[in-house]
């Protein structure tokens, strides 16, 4: 089964020719699917002839969103602490325990229609692939049926036993840290693929992260940490020192942070919303890129620091408070976002990439920044078939006009 969708306005491939890496796009395109994968890309007028046909009608057309970063497994919400936040009161970690109160008292029932929600908005709004961590639960029990109920909506599931201390540990920090590096990590690791320490201060330190991650590793669990997102410290060095896939916030980077990043295989994961949803200064996106830092962007979806399940938000917050060209931030979106998740079968629609694709009702990938707030995903692919697709492809469609 092949599908052909042609007249392509903007076809974002971020695969570029020459094997670079970047942002890459093709205008007048078009681009045929077969079964789950992408087998063509080209120029419309040269496009082989396919099982189904599309009419893009001038659309542009972008690999899916990667979101590697969200924490999808709670109950409750916060919405009372984020209107204090808007009223002067300043974010800290703990806000984080009042979610655990509430999900340790929730049915798997319950988490998992919540989870299903939250998926499904995300795959409406574009997002193909999202990472999903525990972190909500810290109890050996409530860790493990985080990891379960994330591994069936998401491949992307990451540990995070070690998110903060529970209550009932205040005065035995060591002890919790030697459950989350035992008992727990044993409980979990044969459901996730990440473990994340969120190495902060308020949190964990760097010696307690490091012990964290060492074990996970040796429980066959690839990390990424929780870095710099408070203030200095030493996460991002924690990180790249562990080999971590992403450090991710990077908000307070120290030079020699942003050396230590540029310098290794790890990618920073900037995550805009919580600083619009915080009101704490952006994290410095120019100064990574410059520095030649592999920069991901993704949402933190989670019921405390950021509340959005929307990469088009984030593209554009990027964009207006980070000075990201929309390039950047729509690469950094997509491809960035598989960097971060070490996956090279997504974020770019190269020929055998998993065709993952999301069609905008606009001419170009800039308009995520140019038309912020309104909802511009027009019909989402996700491994070749049609996961989520208005009116726009099925009549009562008018062509885009530039
Ligand atoms: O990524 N920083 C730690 N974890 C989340 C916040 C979780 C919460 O506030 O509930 C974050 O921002
Ligand atoms: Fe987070």
């Amino acid at each position: 089964m092949s599908t052909l969708i042609t007249n392509i306005g903007e076809l974002v491939t971020n695969a570029p020719e020459a094997g670079g890496t970047g942002f890459a796009a093709l205008n007048d395109a078009a681009l045929v699917i077969e079964q789950d994968t992408i087998a063509w890309t080209g120029a419309a007028a040269e496009a082989p002839a396919a099982d189904d046909r599309v009419d893009a009608a001038g659309r542009a057309i972008l690999p899916g969103f990667v979101d590697s970063h969200a924490h999808l497994v709670f109950a409750g919400e916060r919405g009372a602490e984020f209107a204090a936040r808007m009223a002067g009161i300043p974010y800290t970690a703990g806000g984080i325990r009042s979610t655990v109160a509430a999900t340790r008292a929730a049915s798997d029932a319950d988490l998992l229609a919540n989870l299903h929600g939250l998926a499904a908005e995300m795959l409406s709004q574009g997002i193909t692939t999202f990472e999903c961590k525990s972190g909500y639960g810290l109890t050996v029990a409530d860790e493990a049926r985080s990891v379960a109920l994330a591994a069936q909506v998401t491949p992307e599931v990451t540990y995070l036993g070690a998110h903060v201390v529970p209550p009932e540990f205040e005065a035995d920090p060591a002890g919790y840290v030697d459950l989350a590096r035992g008992p727990m990590l044993d409980a979990c690791a044969p459901h996730a693929r990440w473990v994340d320490v969120f190495c902060e201060r308020g949190a964990f330190d760097a010696d307690q992260s490091r012990a964290i991650l060492a074990a996970g590793r040796s429980a066959g669990l690839q990390p990424r940490v929780h870095a710099n997102q408070l203030g200095h410290g030493a996460g991002v060095q924690v990180a790249v020192e562990a080999g971590a896939a992403s450090a991710d916030h990077c908000t307070f980077l120290s030079d020699a942070d942003v050396d230590a990043l540029a310098a290794s295989g790890t990618v920073a994961t900037l995550l805009p919303g919580v600083e619009f949803s915080t009101r704490q200064p952006y994290p410095d996106a120019r100064r990574l890129l410059d520095a030649g830092v592999t920069v991901a962007i993704a949402t933190d979806c989670n019921p405390g620091s950021c509340f959005t399940s929307s990469m088009s938000f984030c593209i554009a917050l990027a964009v207006r408070e980070m000075h990201m060209t929309t390039r950047e931030a729509v690469w950094s979106a997509t491809a960035g976002g598989a960097r971060a998740l070490r996956r090279d079968d997504i974020g770019h629609l190269g020929v055998g990439a998993r065709a993952d694709l999301v069609m905008l009702e606009a001419p170009s990938h800039a308009y995520l920044a140019y038309r912020p707030g309104v909802p511009l995903v027009a019909a989402v692919w996700q491994g070749g078939s049609l996961a989520a697709s208005p009116d726009v492809l099925t009549g009562g469609s008018q062509a885009v006009q530039e």
